[in-house]
């Protein structure tokens, strides 16, 4: 079957079997290998995306059922070579290690400000607590966080 949907503003199509799960008509047909699929099991959150702006995860929705809607994935958080504010976070903050939870942690961050430009920790710890990180602790996580949210917010990939 067809799927069309918008990812980063930027409409694409690939002709896919109905199962396809979203992860995979991402990553493995529009080449956009920034989302990661870590488990099979829904508890890793590594395949954090942005379905019209609500963080989802990549792996619990088929392609056929996302066909339509606006996307956000890592890719989309840079904008015109300015990092957005989570990702100069992450980097300023040491917010990862092996990097391998970082997209999904970055859009879920990126979702959180947007709707809450100035979180408390607490609310930082409940919007990431879908989301294993196996290195950092995530202290800095939370430390990254806040620095986004102190240094303004920028826009929504996809949007
Ligand atoms: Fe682990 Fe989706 S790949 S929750
Ligand atoms: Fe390695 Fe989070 S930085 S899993």
């Amino acid at each position: 079957m067809q799927v069309t949907l918008t990812i980063n503003g930027e409409e694409r199509s690939a002709d896919v079997e109905p199962r396809t799960l979203l992860v995979h008509f991402i990553r493995d047909d529009l080449d956009l290998t920034g989302t990661h699929w870590g488990c099979d099991t829904s508890n890793c959150g590594a395949c954090v995306v942005l379905v019209d702006g609500v963080p989802v995860k990549s792996c619990t929705m088929l392609a056929a059922t996302a066909a339509g809607h606006e996307i956000g994935t890592v890719e989309g958080l840079e904008q015109d070579g300015v990092l957005d504010p989570i990702q100069q976070g992450f980097i300023d903050q040491h917010g990862l290690q092996c990097g391998f939870c970082t997209p999904g942690m970055l859009i879920t961050a990126r979702a959180l400000l947007d709707a809450n430009p100035n979180p408390t920790d607490a609310e930082i710890r409940e919007a990431i607590s879908g989301q294993i990180c196996r290195c950092t602790g995530y202290t800095n996580i939370v430390k990254a966080v806040r620095w986004a949210a102190d240094h303004a917010t920028a826009a929504t990939p996809g949007s």
